[in-house]
This record gives structure tokens, sequence and C-alpha cells, in this order.
């Protein structure tokens, strides 16, 4: 994607060292990074240290940060409370790989959040908590098909690596999306135990369950497609897929990897009133650190006792627990929720007046702690809408011009939002929009040129 010149050479002026380290690091790891998301041109920000809200990378720069870890760090960076107590959990060991009591009360704090989730079993992150959703769900239904959403992402192993973000000219029939392997090394034949079905389509997904009826034994969903923007469920949606998995016997899989303990205590399974069969969950429930988990109905989950494997020598380590059940017992309180939401509406308010004043075409997608700014006036139903809807390189050059600003608006890619965290104040809200005002003219200069039905068209605007 190509920055707008100006744009480009500020961050390279402002960003030096984080250009040698990049050079250096590649030559002993690929591309730079630790996950291939992480590599951007033309080459990331190095960071030297993270503390509340802020993140100090290598060049003395300070950002307000507002990626937080890929929404993982609801708590801030380096919160003390958690701090406080992986330091104390490291004197006195970071890995028994023998049941201890954090596992209860762990799991305990979980339940408590998510009414659907019964019994709990703890991994190390999303994938592997999506991984062995899915495993359990195919093996308690006896089938082996899994369905998924188009554009949704669940991770990194290979049964959900499927029509992620798949090019506009192989996507087929609306109804009846393709299945498009999304990097090489995946098997073809694993596109034969995944259906792809379209969001916020029900008469498609049903059409899909009836065809491969007696075969689909799970059903994955992200409740807010995250990967796409913020898009939301409509028209009942998620409660119709209740209903149908009901019907066909398919277990109803809920992914809050990103949604859960952010969009409401309980994730979107609260927030949109849903009752799932098993619920996913990493990032946030974890204080920044490494720690999945997965849970739902007893008597699926006591399948794990008699059929389906979950084996991991990291799982549940007494490190990460201690972190997990500081962060939910004594960090996400109630006080917190009404904190970042409040933050979280004078981030949105703010915005919106900013695109007014300055004409910029635009709308907020928001729930809580999580939103981004779409620069497009339409809502994004689903993966489809959001390739003919927004421009990913004006957006790109937005997200570079907030970081010449001092801001880290989302994680890199359009694609992402933000993460208003408990460390997160006024002030940061305030610089944040301070920065989009600055840049607010530049963007206005810039317009995406669209059709009259709002869809993108290639030249910018400006060339008039
Ligand atoms: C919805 C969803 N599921 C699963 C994952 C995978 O989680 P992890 O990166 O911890 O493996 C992600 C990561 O962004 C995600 O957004």
């Amino acid at each position: 994607m190509e920055l707008w010149e100006d744009v480009e050479s500020e961050y390279r002026e402002r960003t030096p060292t984080s250009r040698e380290r990049h050079e250096e690091t590649r030559r002993h790891v690929p591309a730079g990074v630790a996950s291939t998301y992480r590599a951007w041109d033309p080459y990331p920000i190095f960071v030297e240290r993270a503390e509340g809200p802020y993140l100090h990378d290598v060049d003395g720069n300070r950002y307000i940060d507002f990626d937080m870890n890929n929404g993982a760090g609801m708590s801030g960076h380096a919160h003390p409370a958690i701090t406080e107590a992986v330091t104390d959990q490291l004197g006195k060991g970071t890995l028994y790989t023998h049941p201890h009591d954090l596992l209860a009360e762990a799991a305990r704090e979980l339940k408590a959040r998510w009414d659907p989730v019964d019994l709990v079993r703890f991994t190390n992150s999303g994938t592997e908590s999506t991984m062995h959703a899915i495993r359990l769900a195919r093996a308690y239904a006896g089938r082996d098909k899994l369905l998924k959403i188009e554009g949704a992402y669940h991770g990194a192993h290979d049964y959900v690596m499927i029509s992620k973000a798949a090019e506009a000219g192989k996507l087929g029939h609306p109804k009846r999306p393709n299945k498009i392997v999304e990097s090489e090394g995946i098997p073809e034949a694993v596109t034969e135990t995944v259906e792809v079905a379209p969001w916020n389509d029900l008469d498609a997904v049903e059409a899909i369950m009836e065809e491969h009826v007696n075969e689909i034994g799970g059903l994955i969903v992200e409740p807010i497609v995250m990967n796409v923007g913020m898009t939301q469920p409509y028209d009942e949606f998620l409660h119709g897929l209740r209903e149908l998995c009901d019907e066909y016997g398919i277990v109803y899989i809920f992914d809050e990897v990103k949604t859960g303990v952010k969009v409401a205590p309980g994730g979107a399974a609260e927030h949109y009133g849903v009752e799932p069969d098993l619920v996913t969950m990493a990032k946030s429930i974890g204080g920044n650190l490494p720690v999945g988990a997965f849970g739902g109905k007893e008597h699926i989950m006591r399948h794990i006792e008699d059929g389906a494997a979950h084996f991991g020598t990291y799982n549940g380590s007494p490190l990460v627990l201690r972190a997990l059940v500081t962060q939910l017992r004594d960090v996400l309180t109630e006080q917190a929720y009404d904190h970042v939401d409040a933050l979280g509406e004078r981030l949105v308010s703010g915005y919106e007046e900013i695109m007014d004043d300055h004409g910029i075409v635009g709308h907020v997608e928001h729930v809580n702690s999580q939103g981004q700014v779409l620069f497009t006036d339409d809502v994004v139903r689903d993966y489809r809408d959001w390739l003919a809807l927004i421009d990913e390189e004006f957006h790109e050059n937005y997200w570079f011009a907030m970081l010449n600003r001092g801001v880290v608006p989302h994680p890199h890619h359009a694609s992402q939002q933000w993460t208003i965290s408990v460390q997160h104040e006024a002030e940061h809200v305030d610089e944040h929009l301070e920065a989009f005002k600055d840049v607010a003219p530049r963007l206005a200069d810039e317009q995406p040129r669209r059709d009259e039905s709002g869809r993108i068209e290639s030249e910018p605007l400006a060339e008039d």
C-alpha cells in the first residue's frame, strides 16, 4: 500500500532507529517480526517499553496506545496489580505440570461472566482455544464438518485459515462463498471438512446446513466480526443461528477471543443475550499474559474426559492464571467498565464531530471499549461490503499520520479496532482527538472517489 509522500517521510524521519533494528532483526527472524501480521511497510516501530496507556519506541517517541496488543491489553500496559501478582508468582514457580488451586479459581471467574459456561479448560492462545473447541464440537456431534463465516478470523490453525481475507475476484456466489485456503502449506483437502457461509444472511446459512445435514458438527462465529472492521450482527442474526444450530444438531461456538470481557463483562454472549454452546477466549482475559481458554455446557465439555483430546505442557500455568484471576477480579471491576465505556463515548462523539466539521465521509462503529472509524457512510454488513466500501490505502495513511502525531489509533490495518484500557483517562482520549483534528484537513482533501452507491473507485478526489 502506498503512503502519501509527506506521511511516509515524516514517519521515516521520526523512526530511523526502528528502521535499523528492523533490518538487523530481519537477518535473524523472517520479516523481522514474531507474527507476520506485525510486518508492515516501510518497517514497523520497535518498542523499547510500555507502561499504562503508553508505548515508547527505540527512537524516544512516546505514543498513546489504543492498539493495546491487538486488544489483549484492556488493563493497559504493566498494570500495577497484575505486575505485583505475577512478580509474587515468579518466586513460587511459573509452571507446574500438576493440578493446582488456581485452575478452579480462574475457571470460577470465567463462569461468573459467561452464563453458558459450566466448565473450562485453559490454553495458551486464541488459536489453541478455537482449535480445541472445534475438535470438541466435532467429537461431541460425531460429525467432521465445520461451518465458518466468510471473512472471519479465528486464529492460525489450518481449519480456520479458510476464506479469511480472500481476494475480491475469487469469492464466488454471495450465498455460497468459495472456500479459499489462506496460506501455502494448508492442504486443499482441509476445505473438504469446512463449509463457508456469509455473515448476516440467515437464509444462506440455513441452506448450507440443509445441504450438509448430519455432516456439520460445529458452527464457529465471532459475534462481532472484528477482522472486518466491527461488523455487527443484524436482525437477530445470532439468535437465528442459535435456533438453526438446535434444529440441525450443530454445536454453536462463540469465538470471544476479541469480544470477551471487552464489549461487556460477559462478552458478546451477554451483550447480545445469546447462549452459545461453547465459548473461546484469550487476549484480554489475561492482562497481557499468554493465556486462552474454552468452556461451555457441561454435557459437551465432559466429552473431554472420555473422547476429545485436549493436551498442552503450558496449559493453565500458575503464572498466567495469577494474571487472569487478578485481571478479572481486581482490574476489570464494575467501575472499570463504567470508566472505559464513558471514554469510548467521548472518543466516538469526538471523531464524529471532527469528521462533520471537515466534511469527511465516515462514521464510527463501536461497542463500549471497542471502536473504530470507517471512512464510509454506509454500514458494513459483511466481508463483501468491506471490500466494496473501504479504501484500505486511504485508511493506512490515516493510521500513519496518527502515528506521526504520537497516537497509535488501533492495531495496524484498516480492519482493526481500538481498545480503551482501564489506564486511559479523558486526557488521553482528548490527545487522540487533537491528533485526529490535525490530520483531518489532509484526509478531507484526499478522500477516495465513490460512485453513486457509495462504493469506492480507485482514484482519489484530490486528482480532479
Ligand atoms: C476472533 C479471534 N480468534 C482467534 C484469534 C487467535 O488468537 P491468538 O492470536 O491468541 O492465537 C484471534 C486473534 O486475533 C481473533 O481475533
